[in-house]
């Protein structure tokens, strides 16, 4: 059985009350059995958002503590986004990696508090440009692979998004025959490692569109994406749900 396809939107820092219609909108146009959809808004949207997004769209966090609570000025703990309503987190984004030097013990850590907690992380993945100039790519994306992922992960707590860094927000993508290599490595590397590893989502994130979407989701081994920009607009983010939907 195909994994269940799942279209994650990454609002990052950006939104506020007044962009809640966006849900409602979302939230009239999806159409529910094909896929399944989650938003992660900054922290503070996720109860407010909750009430709107109902069981239709689920909700995520963009980070989480490795601790469970305690003296960590301006963190968030795991336990504390699912309360507030998410039922995932994004953990190790290459925006987090580069501003916050988040290294991949320090995701694993954050993944594993993140399953304690009872929320699905979404681990990523990706290579810099120089990286992947220096034929690097398939290198890089194993190793944050290994590091990145904790004990106990399994199909159910864990989802991958492989997000080559200069891809992100600038509006270029990786040819598919790129994307398909970095997946089909990626299925390989998780058997071993993650229980289940046939039926953990892989997702393709950076600059995806709905004018692209459908190619993308062709893709083998490609099961859903993480759309940052695209997401911040239902009249956007729709599509490429109704392309996930289709694929
Ligand atoms: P983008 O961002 O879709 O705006 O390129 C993707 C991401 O960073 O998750």
């Amino acid at each position: 059985m195909a994994p269940r396809k799942l279209a994650a939107g990454n609002w990052k820092m950006n939104g506020d009350l007044a962009a809640l219609a966006e849900i409602d909108a979302l939230v009239t146009a999806h159409p529910a059995p094909g896929c399944e959809v989650v938003i992660c808004p900054p922290a503070m949207l996720l109860h407010p958002m909750k009430a709107r997004a109902g069981a239709v769209i689920a909700l995520g966090g963009q980070d989480c503590h490795a601790n469970r609570s305690g003296a960590h000025t301006g963190d968030i703990a795991a336990g504390q986004l699912k309360d507030a309503g998410a039922t995932y987190v994004i953990l190790g984004h290459s925006e987090r990696r580069a501003d916050h030097g988040e290294t991949d013990a320090m995701v694993a850590a954050k993944a594993a508090a993140a399953h304690a907690a009872g929320l699905t992380a979404i681990i990523c993945v990706g290579e810099t440009e120089s990286q992947r100039d220096g034929d690097e790519t398939l290198t890089v994306i194993a190793s944050q692979l290994d590091g990145s992922i904790p004990e106990g992960a399994t199909a159910a707590n864990t989802v991958i998004a492989y997000e080559p860094v200069w891809a992100i927000g600038t509006g270029r993508t990786p040819t598919t025959d790129q994307i398909a290599e970095v997946h089909a490595l990626m299925r390989e590397r998780l058997a071993g490692k993650v229980q289940d590893a046939a039926q953990v989502r892989l997702l393709y994130g950076g600059s995806v569109k709905p004018g692209n979407a459908a190619e993308i989701f062709a893709v083998p081994d490609v099961d859903g994406a993480l759309v940052g920009g695209a997401s911040l607009k239902a009249i956007d983010f729709g599509p490429i749900i109704a392309a996930l939907a289709a694929a």
